[in-house]
């Protein structure tokens, strides 16, 4: 399985800070945001990884993470988003890297305090469709809601101001190839981007998305609140734990 990190956009939740540097570079206690979304992936055995960049500073993360080998990627590849077109959009330039096979996605500001190993197992037997991480959170109104009926997840809402459940989904996704079809489908949503939420549902509707829940804490970090309480999540304890 290939992986894929998501740090395109403007940031412009972080601004003035993305105003000199793009948010997956801005300091998560020690080291750069996206470093992290990166050593997840290569804990989990996924050392095959495109990074999707944007904004002012492409090259920042060339010189950043190199040919990779310092963070245990084998292979790395870059491709660069022109505009903000969105997450979907974001993993729209992933196909050639994709080449047909099953993909991890991680967004760029997406950290976790252990490893997504065993879920990543468990979607390389799941063989095809789709496979999404949840976790409770006290603000689910911030992010994807799912709605649950025991083991099915019914449908997820983006953002919703009456959340179905109390579960985010986290920026941590599995697909198979269809995804990049779907992705050709989808229409921006309201505030103008083609939304991962509108692809996950369309796995759901054909019966083809399943889910685990995210062990340990798990936080983005794309608002000053957020940057601030994974910087102290980290420091108190480190992140991506075996
Ligand atoms: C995005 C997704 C959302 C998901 C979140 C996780 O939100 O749209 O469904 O729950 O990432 O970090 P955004 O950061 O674009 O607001």
């Amino acid at each position: 399985m290939k992986g894929v990190v998501l740090a395109g956009g403007l940031g412009t939740r972080l601004y003035p800070l993305t105003k000199i540097t793009n948010k997956h570079l801005l300091p998560v206690y020690n080291r750069p945001m996206i470093t992290y979304p990166v050593e997840c992936l290569v804990k989990a055995g996924v050392t095959d990884i495109l990074v999707v960049t944007g904004g002012n500073n492409p090259g920042d993360f060339l010189r950043l993470l190199g040919n990779g080998r310092e963070f245990g990627v084998d292979h790395i590849n870059y491709a660069y988003q022109e505009g903000e077109g969105g997450i979907a959009d974001a993993l729209s330039l992933a196909e050639a890297h994709a080449n047909k096979g099953p993909i991890c996605v991680v967004l760029g500001d997406n950290i976790i305090e252990k490893n997504i190993k065993d879920a990543v197992d468990s979607y390389r037997s799941q063989g095809s469709g789709a496979k999404i991480l949840l976790k409770e959170v006290p603000d689910p109104t911030r992010f994807g809601v799912p709605a649950l009926e025991g083991e099915k997840v019914l449908y997820i809402l983006e953002k919703p101001s009456n959340p179905p459940s109390s579960f985010a989904v986290t920026g941590i996704y599995m697909f198979d190839s269809q995804v990049f079809d779907f992705i050709k489908g989808l229409t921006p949503s309201e505030r103008g981007e083609l939304e991962i939420t509108d692809v996950n549902n369309l796995y759901i509707n054909q019966g083809a998305m399943t889910w685990s829940m995210l062990d340990g804490w798990w936080t983005d970090a794309g608002t000053f609140d957020s940057l601030l309480k994974a910087s102290n999540l980290v420091a108190q304890g480190g992140a991506n734990k075996i």
